[in-house]
């Protein structure tokens, strides 16, 4: 059944990267069906990014899919100057594209660890400055929005909570945390809002293992004291309240969308 189409961000462009699967495609949905114009990027698998589309048009919006690799400039670069030519603008910024090389530490080469900063980091830094550059450009246009621009960092919990086993993931989210709050800092004075949304485990492809079978699920909700795996939608619904003025205040933070995992559950029966 389509998703009917409310217009809170009607007007506004948005661009998701990794928006043909997982949280990416909950997000580049959820935008969609309040009215945005979405650009749905993807790395592989094509198909699936054009069913996104396909989604967001029953919902009576618009979208286009565009290939990049977001830890290659020339394609982030490239990227935005489609979106642009095709759509007029970018208005909201959705950095979701993220990767996992899970591997013990002393096993970890130094390609796992580059890897995943490529794509969770540097490609974070070079969609957001691609965006920003957008941005102040165009300015405020009041009819469509208060701010100039707005920018969402998809982080984790484990932008708080050290990881055993994914170094490099833990470090990259880390690293999102302070440059969201480092851009944010640069350019509220600008009236570009940057916020990151960190999920627990939520269902997706990229956690599979965690979730699929109903001993797997068992130990899972063991850290999640509201005892339910996510769902993409449930961040979905956080991006378009991040995206929209309903959230004009809310600047150079992270929201928790974890069900209750950064509660340190490990103490609920002991400590
Ligand atoms: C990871 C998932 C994991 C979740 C909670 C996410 O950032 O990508 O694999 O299930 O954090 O640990």
């Amino acid at each position: 059944m389509p998703l009917k189409c409310y217009d809170r961000l009607s007007g506004q462009v948005a661009l998701v990267t990794g928006a043909n699967s997982g949280i990416g495609k909950g997000v580049a949905i959820a935008l969609g069906s309040e009215g945005a114009k979405v650009v749905i990027n993807y790395v592989a698998d094509e198909e699936a990014a054009q069913e996104v589309v396909h989604a967001i048009k029953e919902a009576g919006s618009d979208a286009i899919a565009i290939k990049a690799d977001v830890s290659k400039e020339d394609q982030v670069k490239a990227m935005f100057k489609e979106a642009i030519k095709e759509l007029g603008t970018v208005d909201i910024l959705v950095n979701n594209a993220g990767m996992q090389r899970d591997c013990s530490f002393a096993d970890m080469t130094l390609k796992d660890w580059q890897f995943v900063l490529d794509v969770n980091l540097t490609g974070q830094f070079l969609c957001a400055r691609e965006a920003v550059r957008e941005f102040l450009k165009r300015g405020i246009k009041p009819e469509i929005s208060c701010s100039a621009g707005k920018i969402i960092c998809m982080s984790s919990v484990h932008e708080v909570i050290p990881w055993a086993g994914h170094v490099n993931y833990a470090a990259s989210k880390g690293g999102v945390m302070l440059m969201m709050k480092s851009i944010a800092q640069e350019l509220g004075p600008k009236s570009i809002r940057v916020n990151s949304i960190a999920p627990g485990a939520i269902k997706t492809p990229i956690n599979t293992s965690a979730w699929e079978t109903p001993e797997a699920e068992k130990e899972l909700l063991k850290l999640i004291p509201y005892k339910r795996v996510g769902d993409p939608m449930d961040v979905g619904r956080l991006a378009v309240f991040l995206a929209s003025d309903e959230s004009e205040y809310i600047h150079g933070t992270t929201l928790f969308i974890d069900g209750g995992m950064t509660l340190y559950p490990g103490f609920t029966t002991n400590g």
